[in-house]
């Protein structure tokens, strides 16, 4: 599949604004991802207001390209219910990494921010959008047109060392 081996971590981006149609589909697929008994706990927060992407930049001294992205999507567990959390981590990488692909196959540059399991950070988000007790900040994802044409480019990480056959 072309989008796992083009995909690149973009964190400049261009002015021109994400379609509606294309957040759409970014969310449509966030929302295709595996999940732990099918729980598909995630919540998605959709900021496209340069105030609150100003804000949100300000998460992290990593997060800086938030504030010249068209948006960011915040990937949220939804633990309200008290429902079991073991498998949070998987069930919302799994979503991130869908949202990431997509992004490379609509030829829109994004990078994943991590936010979990950094308490700070996820008392900024907490904070920032007054969400309510059970809801968890997972990981910010930014997106934009890429400035660089080339942002998303084959590397070649394949390493023939990592890979053992039948035993160790
Ligand atoms: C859990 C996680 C957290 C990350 N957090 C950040 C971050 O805070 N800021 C950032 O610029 N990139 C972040 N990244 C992106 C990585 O730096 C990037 O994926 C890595 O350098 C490999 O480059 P590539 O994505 O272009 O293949 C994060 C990636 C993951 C999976």
């Amino acid at each position: 599949m072309e989008a796992i081996f083009t995909r690149r971590s973009v964190r400049s981006y261009s002015d021109e604004p994400v379609e509606k149609e294309k957040i759409d589909k970014l969310l449509r697929a966030g929302m295709q991802a595996p999940s732990a008994m099918n729980k598909q706990p995630w919540e998605f927060l959709v900021i496209q207001s340069k105030k609150t992407l100003i804000d949100l930049s300000k998460m992290s001294m990593f997060a800086k390209m938030v504030a010249s992205a068209s948006l960011a999507i915040i990937l949220l567990g939804d633990y309200r219910e008290g429902q079991s959390q073991k498998f949070f981590p998987q069930d919302m990488s799994a979503a991130s990494e869908n949202i990431l692909l997509e992004a490379t196959e609509l030829n829109l540059g994004a990078v994943w921010l991590g936010v979990h399991p950094i308490s700070q950070r996820q008392k900024y988000i907490k904070d920032l959008f007054k969400l309510p007790e059970g809801v968890i900040p997972f990981s910010v994802i930014a997106i934009g047109y890429p400035k660089n044409k080339e942002s998303n480019k084959f590397v070649d990480r394949y390493r023939q060392d990592k890979v053992h056959f039948e035993r160790y």
